[in-house]
């Protein structure tokens, strides 16, 4: 309607020319141009303004960080540096989310079946033998041993029976990983323990290690529980099996890998939908994954990550979503403290899943196992929320890993609340 009216207005402009002074006819067109495109920059402008100021206004000391390039496909690896964002379009959550690069769907990171003889196996391993960490650690040391085994070109399995076991909780997705060792009992087999400090040198010595000159048994348990990936993506020896791998961010290799091992048995997935159904009602998620260590809800963790005083910042951020025709607030926490905190401030948009609150690891009791759906689904929703805050965590790292993009994730700092990517400095400690 615009652009004919438009148009016609031209198109008179030009008739009245005949019988006028053209020179000047041409003059009012253009300024009729400059004064649109002047106009609407304004309006844009003012527009970002408003958006910006409606999602973040925590002020002492933010930073914001440049999201929109991290997923183009080269270099993502070096650590792309920090720069101010003069506008907030990334990072709204009305805006369309960039989407992942389009090829993570068809990667193909099947090998050839190159050995002879017997099949032989790479598991992951947390069995009771030895410690293996929270769920976060977990899924490093899941993803560190399938890369693993795609570089032997073996078989994988994973065999987590500690506090319950995994295969009642998760399905094969794509690869086949629930393969019982009562089963290759006959077979020659050595186990691998570098947890912490033996991840880190192990993951090191990955970066050029011959895997078939070190380990030779038909069977090899691995309980790992670092970041391999950066590293593994090192090995120059493996250029056909981690091919897939060169073009991807380590958060990329993460969600692909995951994927293809896993998908939740239907009656966890059931209790996803009232996550998923806001999407159709238009509503927008807001999440955030606090991690307070050491707390009245899990008293045996190792150290405390925050304090209560450090969550107000938190609770000044979701204010800006209080409302319950636009948003829903969501909150994973090792603290029922918090949890109940945000129930009550929030009590119009808050949605939590229900459960007792444990740490797969730390925690005791007849309902740790219905303690470790939570977590798992936790995790899941986190990948959903279009406005994401993860604290010092692992495992909230790895659900901004499992998110379409980058938009509108935010780390909180023991005195601030960031806008980060999963790629900038600030998302995680290089030792993590
Ligand atoms: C990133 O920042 C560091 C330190 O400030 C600097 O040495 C480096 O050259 C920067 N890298 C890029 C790609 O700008
Ligand atoms: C973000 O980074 C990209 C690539 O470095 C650059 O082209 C773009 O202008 C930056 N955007 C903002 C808003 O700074
Ligand atoms: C994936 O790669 C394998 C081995 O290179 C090949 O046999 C298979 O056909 C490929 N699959 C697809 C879907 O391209
Ligand atoms: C390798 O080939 C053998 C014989 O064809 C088959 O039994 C086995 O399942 C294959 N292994 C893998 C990892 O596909
Ligand atoms: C959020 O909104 C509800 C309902 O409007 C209100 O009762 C509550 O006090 C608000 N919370 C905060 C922290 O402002």
């Amino acid at each position: 309607m615009m652009v004919h009216q438009l148009k016609y207005s031209f198109f008179f402009f030009r008739e009245r020319c005949q019988t006028m002074d053209c020179q000047k006819c041409r003059g009012v067109r253009i300024w009729v141009v400059v004064g649109m495109f002047v106009l609407s920059t304004v309006v844009f402008l003012r527009f970002d303004q408003v958006l910006f100021s409606t999602v973040y206004t925590i002020s002492a000391g933010a930073e914001f960080y440049n999201a929109t390039h991290l997923l183009s496909t080269s270099e993502k690896t070096s650590s792309s540096n920090a720069s101010v964002v003069s506008t907030a379009k990334a990072q709204t959550p009305d805006v369309k989310p960039t989407s992942m690069s389009t090829t993570l769907k068809f990667v193909n990171t099947s090998v050839k079946n190159g050995t002879n003889g017997p099949d032989k196996y790479v598991f992951y391993v947390c069995d009771g033998g030895n410690l293996c960490g929270g769920f976060g650690d977990r899924q490093k040391g899941i993803v560190a041993a399938y890369l693993i085994s795609l570089m032997m070109e073996r078989k994988f399995g994973v065999w987590l029976t500690k506090p319950c076991n995994l295969n009642t909780m998760l399905d094969s997705s794509t690869v086949k990983w629930n393969i019982n060792p009562d089963t290759l009992k006959d077979r020659s087999s050595k186990r691998i323990i570098a947890i912490d400090g033996y991840s880190g040198r192990l993951r090191e010595k990955l970066k050029t290690m011959d895997l078939n000159k070190e380990y030779k048994e038909d069977v090899l348990y691995f309980s790992l529980n670092l970041e391999f990936v950066r590293f593994i993506k090192e090995n120059k020896l493996y250029k056909k099996q981690l091919g897939w791998m060169d073009q991807l961010s380590v958060s990329e290799v993460y969600k692909i890998v995951w994927e293809r091992l896993f998908r939740l048995k239907p009656e966890l997935q059931k209790q996803l939908e009232p996550f998923q159904q806001l999407k159709t009602k238009g509503l927008k998620l807001v999440g955030a994954q606090i991690r307070m260590g050491r707390n009245p809800s899990v008293p045996s963790d190792s150290e405390v990550r925050n304090n209560i005083a450090n969550i107000q910042i938190l609770w000044n951020f979701y204010k800006k979503f209080n409302d319950s025709s636009k948003y829903r607030i969501f909150i994973t926490t090792d603290s029922e403290n918090v949890r109940q905190k945000a129930k009550q401030l929030f009590p119009g948009v808050f949605m939590d899943i229900a459960g007792k609150i444990v740490h797969v690891e730390r925690s005791r009791g007849s309902d740790v196992c219905e303690g470790f759906k939570k977590v798992i689904l936790d995790q899941v929703v986190l990948s959903l929320c279009d406005v994401l805050v993860v604290s010092k965590s692992g495992f909230g790292r790895i659900g901004a890993f499992f998110r379409q993009n980058e938009n509108s994730l935010y780390c909180l700092k023991p005195d601030k609340l960031v806008r980060c990517t999963t790629q900038s400095p600030l998302f995680a400690e290089p030792s993590w």
